[in-house]
């Protein structure tokens, strides 16, 4: 092994390391806040839409409307889509729609705003129409009037979408729009910082949000909510699943330390959807019992309820399948990938850190160095 000792810093996974500086948002892990441009993430679900959102976090300004309809699919991106195996991952589908899009677009250097619309415009079509392709359907054409999550839900269905359920969906994609330098954004930012496209920098952070430690799993949230199957059951199942030393779904966060904001934004839209009522009621219950239990049996960790835990719920709500909980996170993530994009192109600088070496030292080949 390398012996000399590198006397510089070195951080595992860049833990606690500043590796950029942004204006787009900050999460405020200690206080529980997070902020797209100064905005509070409760404010902007409340009163706000994801075209807004999208629009403040490419561009810094507010607009008092923005409208952001899905996209019609190139012929190129629907016959690649066509190609897949039916069981493909959902997150492989949009992966490969973005990099067909990129070959048939050629989106050059820098990145424009008008790149990151029809990116982000495009993921919701690509994901409804290989939705609908893997069960033997044909896809639908975007509805121009409607806006992204609506058109998403239209895609997908082929029907029009409640309100109400466009309305949670839409809160859920701006909850999920945008959240640091988490490891998907970074690599849409690596790869921008090379001078290559936006669509490659995007196909890149699907690829990263793919990850299980990364894209969550609202899903399991469904599944862990289904086993407890009632909220008397609760209390025991949570100390035999923290006993048996595994992890409870929706709990606990890398950087809040406090009641994780999204979380918060999307318990209300929760508790504002029709027909949610008893699932809704039993997710407070299992809620208020495990947080009880994790302060119990974790003395010394605060661990609070994070965004997937009332993610699973939207999502349920309005009625997408789950093994889609994690493309749909990805059709949200596009504004702020975009965004960083655009910000990292506006003051590059390749990003390119440096490796410890610990192999071994300097030495000849087998035989070569003992003929010398
Ligand atoms: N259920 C049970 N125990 C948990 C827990 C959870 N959800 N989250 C943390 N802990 C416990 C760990 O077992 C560990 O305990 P120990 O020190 O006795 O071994 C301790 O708390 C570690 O806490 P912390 O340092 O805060 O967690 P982390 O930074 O290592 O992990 C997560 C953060 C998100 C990976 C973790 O909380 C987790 O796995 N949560 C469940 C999965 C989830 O909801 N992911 C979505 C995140 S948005």
């Amino acid at each position: 092994m390398e012996q000399r000792a590198d006397p510089r810093p070195y951080s595992p996974g860049l833990e606690g390391v500043v590796a950029g500086e942004t204006s787009i948002a900050k999460v405020d892990g200690a206080n529980g806040r997070l902020i797209y441009r100064g905005y509070p993430i409760v404010e902007l679900v409340r009163a706000g839409t994801y075209a807004q959102v999208a629009e403040l976090l490419w561009t810094g300004e507010w607009p008092e409307q923005a409208h952001m309809p899905t996209a019609p699919l190139p012929r190129a991106v629907l016959t690649a889509l066509r190609a897949l195996p039916g069981n493909a991952h959902p997150m492989d589908a949009l992966r490969t729609a973005t990099s067909v899009w990129g070959a048939v677009n050629r989106p050059g250097w820098p990145p424009t705003v008008e790149d990151a619309r029809r990116l982000t415009a495009l993921a919701p079509s690509a994901l409804a129409a290989f939705a609908r392709l893997r069960q033997g359907l044909e896809p639908i054409e975007p509805d121009p009037d409607l806006e992204l999550a609506a058109g998403f839900l239209y895609q997908l269905n082929g029907e029009s979408p409640d309100q109400a359920a466009a309305r949670a969906l839409d809160a859920y994609i701006i909850t999920g729009a945008e959240h640091g330098f988490n490891a998907s954004t970074f690599t849409a930012r690596v790869i921008t910082s090379t001078r290559s496209d936006i669509a490659s920098a995007v196909a890149g952070a699907i690829g990263a949000l793919k990850g299980p430690l990364h894209g969550g799993a609202p899903s399991e949230v469904v599944n862990q909510l289904h086993e407890i199957g009632s909220a008397e059951r609760a209390e025991q199942w949570a100390r035999e699943t923290i006993d048996r030393g595994e992890r409870i779904m929706g709990f606990g966060h890398r950087v809040y330390r406090a009641y994780d904001p999204r979380a918060a934004a999307l318990r209300e839209v929760a508790e504002g959807m029709a027909g949610m009522a008893d699932w809704l009621q039993l997710a407070v219950a299992v809620e208020d019992t495990v947080l009880r239990v994790l302060a119990e049996k974790k003395p010394g960790r605060i661990i609070k309820t994070n965004v997937e835990y009332y993610a699973a719920a939207v999502l349920q709500g309005v009625g997408l399948p789950s093994d889609l909980f994690p493309a749909t996170f990805a059709l949200a993530r596009h504004a702020g990938w975009t965004a960083h994009a655009l910000e990292q192109a506006s003051a590059n600088r390749l990003i390119r850190p440096d490796v410890r070496y610990i192999g071994p030292a300097e030495r000849s080949l087998p035989g070569v160095g003992a003929s010398r």
